[in-house]
């Protein structure tokens, strides 16, 4: 396969070095605008410890056009402005994976015309230094088409393609469910692990019990109104279970925060937040928790 990778975070590269692996796969990575110079090799560091160093090969405009998977692994605000760009250069053939925190308004993927599918993934890695990644988490990856129509033996190939290079993967047909419970994961443990500056484990301390039953009643209200039913006692298990696994991280928006970068909460409680606003709903808890990260990127100018 053809494979096409934006974005040399650490996502990125987890799939950059897993994808090459794989003799019968041609990758190239596409980084961001500002690395000027890309060194002519990046480095993966596994769960073991074991380093190892692969030849990095950038993505010309002719292996875009030619990718049979364009795999885009970029913050969720680097999107939108991708996309128009996207749809004037890449075949009609070409699947177009996006794996980002946070949601984006599906209306926004329809000047693609090609079949679009959003990734999941649970698999956990995080930058040592820049091109040099290490998997710090096994996880799996849920895969579900967003938008356009898809060939059944290509989303096939496709799929199989990522599951050989990094296990486990599911097609889902009702992906829009599995979005929901991501974006409600996030919308209680980014934020508050930011705010208080604390590691992911530390959110089922009893002092966030309240907080984070209020963030997932509000969750659980707009999800509803796209479908979605959530039941709140079984959510808030959920969002606690996934901050015991993953006790030591230190959350994407927490590293954020700590490394004065911009953050995702514009495409977490600000999506659920915006949502709202639609429909004439005030969202106490999440509309705080958007003020308070604002407040904090602001301090970081
Ligand atoms: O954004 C993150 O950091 C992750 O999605 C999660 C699940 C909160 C774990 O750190």
């Amino acid at each position: 396969m053809n494979i096409v990778i934006i974005g040399q975070g650490a996502i990125g590269l987890l799939w950059y070095h897993k994808l090459s692996k794989q003799a019968s796969n041609q990758v190239s990575l596409q980084c961001s605008a500002r690395i000027t110079q890309a060194p002519k090799h990046s480095l993966f560091t596994d769960r073991e410890n074991h380093t190892t160093s692969q030849p990095l090969t950038l993505a010309t405009a002719s292996d875009l056009q030619t990718a049979d998977v364009i795999l885009v692994c970029l913050k969720s605000y680097n999107i939108a402005p991708l996309l128009p760009s996207l749809a004037k250069i890449v075949s009609t053939s070409t699947s177009v994976i996006f794996c980002h925190n946070g949601m984006i308004n599906p209306q926004q993927f329809l000047v693609l015309n090609q079949p679009c599918y959003t990734l999941l993934t649970t698999h956990a890695s995080k930058i040592i230094e820049p091109f040099h990644t290490k998997h710090t988490g096994l996880g799996h990856n849920d895969i579900g088409l967003i938008c356009g129509d898809a060939e059944r033996t290509q989303q096939e190939k496709v799929i199989q393609c990522l599951a050989e290079a990094l296990p486990t993967v599911s097609f889902s047909e009702n992906i829009n469910t599995k979005q929901w419970l991501k974006l409600a994961i996030n919308c209680v443990i980014n934020p508050i692990t930011a705010i208080n500056n604390i590691a992911n484990g530390a959110i089922v301390h009893t002092q966030f019990q309240q907080q984070i039953a209020m963030i997932l009643k509000e969750v659980v209200l707009i999800a509803e109104h796209d479908g979605v039913l959530f039941d709140h006692q079984q959510l808030i298990a959920r969002v606690l279970t996934v901050a015991k696994n993953t006790a030591d991280n230190c959350s994407s928006m927490r590293s954020d925060i700590l490394q004065q970068r911009r953050t995702e909460i514009d495409d977490i409680n600000g999506y659920v937040v915006n949502l709202a606003k639609r429909l004439n709903i005030t969202l106490v808890e999440n509309e705080r928790l958007v003020r308070e990260i604002k407040a904090l990127e602001y301090n970081n100018e």
